[in-house]
């Protein structure tokens, strides 16, 4: 069996689209033994296509308004016992200061999705950072027109990410109410064509999902050549229409996350903050398993909690010094370090 394994895992990275039969084959593998060769296969890959750096990417949940019905969601707009905030430019340009002062090179600027946010708005902020500090800017803002992002990207926005949450438009659409899933597929073709560093990604473990759904995830992941993957566990939140079912299960999440990289090599993939519900080990164990990015939050303490995807959402930026922090953390990942420069993609 081990050589069996193995064989598959060589082929599956070898493979410029790997077959579902395969992902699944592995998916399916549940001894822990058997699991930990296809975790020490995707850190080796990890090693050798992004390196030991762990990169740092500082968050700004600047507004937790949204017009999305997401059921596992604890924003969406249906969610009334959720107080709603939304940061001044002020505001978040003290919180950009305060990822600067780190020396931290990314900045992610995150939000629920509003129709509200004028796109005038939020390119004055980006034109605003660039203009005063030197950050690579990341956008997650949701679905807008293909001129909207072209105004952002025009004020110097970097990056965007859009997950795709999954890549079944089936489930998709099933979940999503008036929500669609070939407009999700259009905006990532149009952030694509403009150039930004795009990034997508799903959650495991949601209501009626299949093996064969997340193999077709990792397919997706990969034929899209996508510079940024990043692979949640669904935690249900009680305030949604999800929150009694079952939340993910901590090895089929980590085996997704370490397929994506074997079969993505060089993509930058984060460990979801959603791990740490599952404990600070199962956070570490994702950078064995194919991470290599970290995203500490610089959201002011005054309205943190309310940004509530799911329960319990922590994060290791909630201590003083971020940095110190995230070096002890880095020093119990034997050969990892902290890396706080841009990270660009890797993609060519
Ligand atoms: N569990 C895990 N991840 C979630 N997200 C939203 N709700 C949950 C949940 N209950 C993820 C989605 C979304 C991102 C901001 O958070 O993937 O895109």
């Amino acid at each position: 069996m081990p050589d069996q394994i193995s064989n598959v895992l060589e082929r599956v990275f070898e493979s410029a689209d790997p077959s579902a039969a395969d992902l699944e084959f592995l998916l399916n593998l549940e001894e822990h033994g058997e699991q930990e060769l296809i975790f020490e296969f995707a850190d080796d890959v990890r090693r050798r296509y992004v390196g030991d750096g762990i990169m740092v990417r500082g968050i700004v949940e600047f507004s937790n308004f949204c017009d999305n019905p997401c059921p596992y969601c604890g924003l969406n707009k249906n969610n009334k016992q959720v107080k709603r905030y939304r940061l001044s430019d002020e505001e978040i340009l003290e919180s950009v200061s305060k990822i600067a002062a780190c020396g931290i090179k990314t900045l992610v600027l995150q939000s629920g999705e509003e129709k509200n946010l004028e796109v005038g708005r939020l390119k004055q902020i980006i034109a605003a950072v660039k203009n005063d500090y030197d950050l690579a800017v990341t956008l997650m803002v949701g679905e807008r027109t293909c001129q909207d992002y072209g105004i952002w990207k025009q004020a110097g926005a970097d990056r965007y990410l859009l997950k795709i949450e999954t890549s079944s438009k089936e489930l998709y659409d099933s979940l999503h109410g008036k929500m669609s899933f070939d407009n999700r597929i259009k905006c990532l073709n149009d952030l694509k064509e403009l150039g930004y560093q795009t990034g997508t990604g799903n959650i495991v473990g949601l209501k009626s999902q299949t093996i064969s759904q997340l193999a077709q995830d990792i397919r997706f992941f990969n034929r899209w050549n996508f510079d940024m993957i990043s692979v949640s566990p669904f935690i249900p939140h009680p305030g949604t229409p999800l929150g009694n079912e079952q939340r993910a299960d901590v090895g089929l999440t980590l085996k997704v996350l370490a397929l994506s990289r074997i079969v993505c090599k060089d993509a930058h993939m984060p460990a979801t903050t959603a791990l740490e519900c599952f404990g600070s080990d199962v956070r570490k164990k994702a950078f064995r398993c194919g991470a290599n990015v970290i995203m500490p939050n610089f959201t002011p303490d005054t309205v943190k909690k309310l940004y509530e995807i799911y329960p319990g959402k922590r994060s290791i930026g909630d201590k003083q010094n971020v940095i110190e922090s995230l070096k002890q953390f880095a020093a119990e990942l034997p050969g990892r370090f902290i890396d706080t420069s841009r990270g660009d993609s890797l993609k060519k």
